[in-house]
């Protein structure tokens, strides 16, 4: 079983066949494609001052623009993010028997070490990755299941995962007031699932054949994204077709909003697609907070934004319902926007 892991068998020579995408899914020798999209890239402390009411009016104009913007100033320090990277970077180099414990496809455990995705076992083509994940939401009750190693793992996780919902819930009222909704309108059940994604990229002899994830946008409400240790490139940003590679720099964050903002917000914001490729010498590391609805939590555009103009586009469903539409959907089944075309409304 621990041989599953790409980076318990990778030998820097093979990529086994299912790992080799078909032509037109495959990166290329484009591995980090540049365009003229820019992603924003905004100062967060400025929220306080004076500046607040342009700040709100950037990022909505990124969400409706990009589903996606940087952040800056945002009030992690970067000894939090720093010893966050490394304790992920730790964790992933502990001898596979340690590891191997938590390896599992469960989406509902509380941790799990897998590799590619979670229907792994049903792929065709596997992804160049392994992922850590483990949930944060309530925090006491999740830290109990979290690895006691590498040292000092529980109480660095535990502060970045502070952190980062409190940073989640001020982007969200920011989110809130730019549509126009009432205060702590996300702050309930729509963002009470936090988890954490640790992707682990090997490094990869062929990563033109290769893929970390395809094309999608995330299933969460927003996501809170940082490229891990060493910074090496490998995430890339598609706006209507067109690639480009959002450079990693060590103290900016990147917020994509996933599908359930864009259903929330009656698609006046859009989710933000996405993918990662992989590199010949580096092994590459990515930490992905995400901020999900609970299960039970009914998905629906916000009330307050449906009027006779603006009929409501998307049915009602529970988040639960929408993850297993999700996954029967998975990303090189189906393109990225038939997950949420299969709510829209006839
Ligand atoms: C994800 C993701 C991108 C990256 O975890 O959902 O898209 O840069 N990660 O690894
Ligand atoms: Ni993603």
């Amino acid at each position: 079983m621990e041989k599953v892991l790409v980076s318990s068998w990778c030998d820097g020579e093979t990529v086994p066949e299912n790992y080799v995408f078909p032509p037109e899914l495959r990166p290329g020798d484009n591995l980090l494609p540049k365009s003229d999209i820019s992603i924003p890239i905004i100062d967060l402390d400025k929220l306080h001052g004076p500046d607040h009411t342009s700040i709100v009016t950037q990022i909505m104009d990124a969400c409706q623009e990009f589903g996606v913007f940087q952040i800056i100033n945002h009030g992690v320090s970067m000894k939090t993010l720093d010893e966050t990277r490394r304790m992920f970077s730790e964790f992933f180099k502990l001898p596979v028997e340690e590891k191997s414990k938590f390896i599992s496809w469960d989406p509902t455990s509380k941790v799990g070490l897998y590799t590619s995705n979670y229907n792994y076992h049903e792929e065709k083509f596997h992804f160049w990755r392994d992922v850590f994940t483990q949930k944060c939401y309530p925090l006491q009750e999740c830290i109990p299941y979290w690895p006691h190693k590498p040292d000092g793992y529980r109480e660095i996780v535990k502060e970045y995962s502070v952190k980062m919902i409190e940073l989640g819930s001020r982007i969200l009222e920011v989110m809130s007031e730019g549509l126009g909704l009432e205060p702590g309108y996300f702050g309930k059940e729509l963002s009470q699932d936090a988890e954490v994604n640790l992707n682990h990229y090997p490094p990869c002899p062929e990563p033109s054949l290769t893929l970390g994830t395809c094309k999608h946008s995330d299933r969460s409400l927003v996501t809170i994204l940082m490229q891990g240790h060493g910074n090496v490139p490998g995430l890339q940003y598609c706006k209507d077709g067109k690639w480009t590679t959002v450079d990693p720099s060590p103290d900016t964050l990147v917020v994509f909003l996933g599908h359930i903002m864009k259903i929330v917000s009656n698609g006046k914001l859009r989710s933000g697609d996405h993918k990662s490729v992989t590199n010949k010498t580096e092994a590459r590391e990515s930490i992905a907070f995400f901020l999900c609805p609970t299960r039970d939590c009914v998905i629906e555009p916000a009330k307050a934004l449906i009027t006779p103009e603006s009929p409501p586009l998307f049915t009602s469903v529970t988040y639960r319902e929408f993850l297993q539409a999700h996954d029967a959907n998975r990303c090189f089944k189906a393109k990225p926007e038939d997950v949420v075309n299969t709510f829209i409304k006839a």
